[in-house]
């Protein structure tokens, strides 16, 4: 009984964690209209003494409203002390040399649209945001609407701050910037609730499977456990012999109530705690099966 209680808990609390699951499963799907998200390669070439030293790597992604386009230019930062070009002023160091630029401004100070818009009309082929200091190198897709029709990206703060030293250091810098992978957050969410979703039913039937057909066996062990119980108890009451002259033997004494002979000389009885007796031979098949004495009803398992 109980075990059949412990079941049906287990059961309400998978099913509810399986509705719940559900659930999370249909809030995550309207994170469907979430965009791909556009990695950027950046293979960046400068030269130090009469060495050219070129690196690659997909260090960037891509705005959000950024063409995904190739493109390649020298970097150049924004003129004065301040890196974040938020001053519709702000003008940029342009080497002689360089017929194609990108802007390398800081990220803050002002939206992504205003500073890409800034550099964008100095003449600027492309923008790349470095990410706040203490980000690390992490990088997210740049929300910035109106400056549809140049190349932005954003790169981690490391990174930037690499490019900037070089380059305050006099060193000519190009980068190319090339369309690297397309991930798809949303869709690896959806994959990962689905999969959930999959193990928990999975989970739920093995569970289940599992749970069922314990029930019967586990009960089936509990009555071989009650009859061995009643087997031991059989052998602890006492057994006696009667003879000639016992009164068990009076002809007035009751009978066996379980073969209805009477009692006579050598014949073995069984006497219960309850202190009636019968045929050992009689009541020892009907203790096994019924556990209690005939008359009284005691049950040799409680006394
Ligand atoms: C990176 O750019 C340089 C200069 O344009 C080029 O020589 C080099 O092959 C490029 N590296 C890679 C890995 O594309
Ligand atoms: C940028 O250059 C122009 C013309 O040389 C100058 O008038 C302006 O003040 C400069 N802007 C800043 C922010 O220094």
């Amino acid at each position: 009984m109980s075990l059949l209680q412990i079941t049906a808990s287990t059961h309400s609390s998978v099913s509810s964690r399986l509705l719940r699951l559900s659930i999370f499963l249909l809030l995550s799907l309207p994170d469907s209209k979430g965009k791909a998200i556009w990695t950027a390669h950046l293979n960046i070439t400068f030269q130090v003494g009469n060495r050219i030293i070129s690196e690659l790597g997909e260090s960037g992604v891509f705005g959000n409203h950024s063409p995904l386009e190739r493109v390649s230019g020298a970097v150049v930062l924004p003129k004065g002390w301040n890196q974040n070009a938020c001053n519709p002023m702000t003008n940029f160091s342009r080497p002689e040399q360089a017929d194609s630029w990108l802007a390398l401004i800081e990220r803050g100070g002002c939206t992504f649209t205003h500073k890409i818009n800034v550099a964008a009309e100095k003449g600027a082929n492309g923008v790349i945001i470095y990410n706040y200091p203490g980000t690390g190198n992490k990088v997210f897709p740049m929300s910035h609407q109106g400056t549809e029709n140049i190349v932005a990206v954003m790169i981690g703060n490391l990174k930037g701050m690499e490019l900037l030293h070089l380059i305050q250091k006099g060193v000519y810098v190009t980068i190319i910037i090339e369309v690297g992978r397309m991930h798809m957050p949303w869709l690896s969410h959806y994959v990962m609730s689905l999969f959930t979703f999959l193990a928990a039913t999975v989970a739920y039937l093995f569970l289940y499977c599992a749970w069922v057909p314990r029930v019967p066996n586990s009960s089936i062990r509990g009555r071989r456990q009650i009859k061995a119980d009643v087997k031991k108890a059989i052998g602890q009451l006492q057994l006696r012999v009667l003879k000639e002259g016992d009164k068990e033997l009076d002809p007035n004494e009751d009978s066996c109530v379980v073969c209805f002979d009477i009692y006579k000389p050598e014949d073995v009885v069984r006497i219960l705690t309850c202190k009636h007796f019968f045929h050992k031979a009689c009541i020892d098949p009907w203790l096994l099966a019924h556990r209690t004495c005939p008359m009284c009803k005691c049950d040799i398992l409680k006394t």
